[in-house]
C-alpha cells in the first residue's frame, strides 16, 4: 500500500478527501447540482414528510420484505415520463452499471464501448469476462466497423454502451446513429444518461429519453435530481429479467423513502424547469466564449460541463489552489479518471451561477495563465 501511495505522490496523482468550503464568497464550480435542486423546497419537504409517514429505512431488499409502494410509484413515473414501458431503481449509478453489464453479457458476449464511458460501466465490464472493444470517442465509423468484424457478428450478443452528455468532456453521444447501428447489427444499447437527465431535453427528458430503440436506459438522482439513486427504464421483460438477474439489484437493502420522494420531487418539477435549463445552457455558452478567447482547450464540450484542459498533473493543481485562494472552488481532475497528459479542470455549471460568476471565473484563469507563463 505505501509503494502504491508513493508512488501516487510521486506522480501527483494523489487523492485526498476535501470538505466543501461554505461561505457567501465560494463560489462552487465542481457540484453536480445542475439544477440547483438539492436544497430545493419542493424536495426538502417531500423527504420529511415521507420520513415522518414511512420512518428511515426500507428494512429489507425489495426481493424480501423492502419493497413498498414508494418504490413502486416511483418506477412507474419515471417508465411514464422517459417513455418506457417500465422502470426499476437501484440505489447508485454505479451500482446499477456494475451489477446491469454483468447480469447481460458473459464470456460470449461482445461490449463495444465509447473509449470515455465512465469507470462503473469499465467495472460492469471486466466483471462480467466479456470481449470489450472500445471505439474511439463519440466516434460511429469506428463502432460501425467494429461492428463488421466477423467475431463480433458472430457473437451470440452484442450491447453497445455509450454515456449520452459524458462526463469529464462534456460533449454528446451521436444517440441516433447509435439507435440505427444497434437495430442494423442487432444489438442491445445501453444509454447512460447520469449527466443529461433534468439540464437537457425540452422537459428534462435528456438526450435519449423518449426514443424507441434504447433497451437500457439508465439514470442517476444524484445529479440534475439533486437527491441519490438511479434507475433504469426498459422493457417488461428486461425489468423481470434484471429482477432475477442483477445482483446489485437483488442483494442490497432498498432505497429509504426520503430518496424516492426527493426523486419523485425533482421528476414532477423537471418539466417546469426550461428557464433553468436555458439560463445554465447561456452561461455554458459565455464560459466557453470567454475560454476560447483566452486559448484554453475546451475539447467538443457544449454543455454544461466544460474540461479546462490544462496537460499535466503540476500546472492543474498549481491552477486549482490559486483559483481556491480566490474563493473558487474546483477540482484537479487527474489520471486514471483521465488520459495521460489530459488533466482538467472539469467545471460544472448550475442554475446557481450568474453570469458575472463565470466572468469572475474567466478573468482568474486568464490572470494566473498570464502571471505563470
Ligand atoms: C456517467 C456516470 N454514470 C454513473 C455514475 C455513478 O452514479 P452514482 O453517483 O449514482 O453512483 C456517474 C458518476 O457518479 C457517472 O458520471
Amino acid at each position: 500500500m505505501r509503494d502504491a501511495l508513493d508512488e501516487r505522490k510521486a506522480q501527483d496523482r494523489f487523492r485526498e478527501l476535501r470538505t466543501v468550503p461554505s461561505g457567501s464568497n465560494v463560489l462552487n464550480f465542481c457540484s453536480n447540482d445542475y439544477l440547483n435542486l438539492a436544497g430545493h423546497a419542493s424536495l426538502k419537504s417531500a423527504a420529511i414528510h415521507y420520513t415522518e409517514i414511512y420512518g428511515t429505512g426500507s428494512t429489507a431488499s425489495r426481493l424480501i420484505s423492502g419493497n413498498h409502494n414508494w418504490h413502486e410509484q416511483l418506477e412507474s413515473r419515471l417508465a411514464g415520463f422517459f417513455g418506457h414501458e417500465t422502470a426499476l431503481l437501484f440505489n447508485t449509478g454505479f451500482q446499477a452499471n456494475i451489477s446491469i453489464i454483468q447480469a447481460l453479457a458473459n464470456r460470449d458476449t461482445v461490449l463495444l464501448y465509447d473509449r470515455l464511458n465512465h469507470s462503473s460501466l469499465i467495472q460492469g465490464a471486466r466483471l462480467s469476462g466479456a470481449k470489450l472493444l472500445r471505439y474511439n470517442h463519440c466516434d460511429a465509423g469506428h463502432l460501425k466497423e467494429l461492428m463488421l468484424r466477423q467475431d463480433v457478428q458472430a457473437a451470440p450478443r452484442r450491447i453497445i454502451v455509450s454515456e449520452s452528455v459524458f462526463s469529464m468532456d462534456g460533449d454528446r453521444a451521436p444517440i441516433d446513429t447509435l439507435i440505427q447501428l444497434a437495430r442494423e447489427y442487432n444489438s442491445l444499447l445501453m444509454i447512460d444518461e447520469a449527466h443529461a437527465i433534468g439540464i437537457t431535453g425540452s422537459e428534462g427528458q435528456g438526450l435519449a429519453g423518449r426514443r424507441d430503440g434504447i433497451d437500457i436506459y439508465l439514470a442517476t438522482f444524484g445529479k440534475a435530481a439533486g437527491g441519490f439513486g438511479a434507475f433504469v427504464c426498459c422493457s417488461r421483460m428486461m425489468r423481470d429479467y434484471l429482477i432475477n438477474f442483477a445482483s446489485g439489484f437483488i442483494y442490497t437493502t432498498a432505497l429509504p423513502p426520503a430518496v424516492t420522494a426527493a426523486a419523485r420531487a425533482a421528476l414532477e418539477l423537471f418539466p417546469q424547469l426550461s428557464a433553468e435549463r436555458e439560463h445554465v445552457s447561456n452561461c455554458s455558452a459565455l464560459l466557453l466564449a470567454g475560454l476560447k478567447k483566452i486559448g484554453i482547450d475546451t475539447l467538443a464540450s457544449d454543455s454544461h460541463i466544460i474540461p479546462v484542459v490544462t496537460g499535466d498533473e503540476k500546472t492543474t493543481l498549481a491552477l486549482t489552489e490559486a483559483l481556491r485562494d480566490q474563493g473558487i472552488y474546483v477540482v484537479a481532475i487527474r489520471p486514471p479518471t483521465v488520459p495521460d497528459g489530459k488533466c482538467r479542470l472539469r467545471i460544472s455549471l448550475t442554475a446557481a451561477h450568474t453570469r458575472s460568476d463565470i466572468s469572475r471565473l474567466i478573468t482568474a484563469i486568464e490572470n494566473w495563465y498570464h502571471e505563470n507563463q
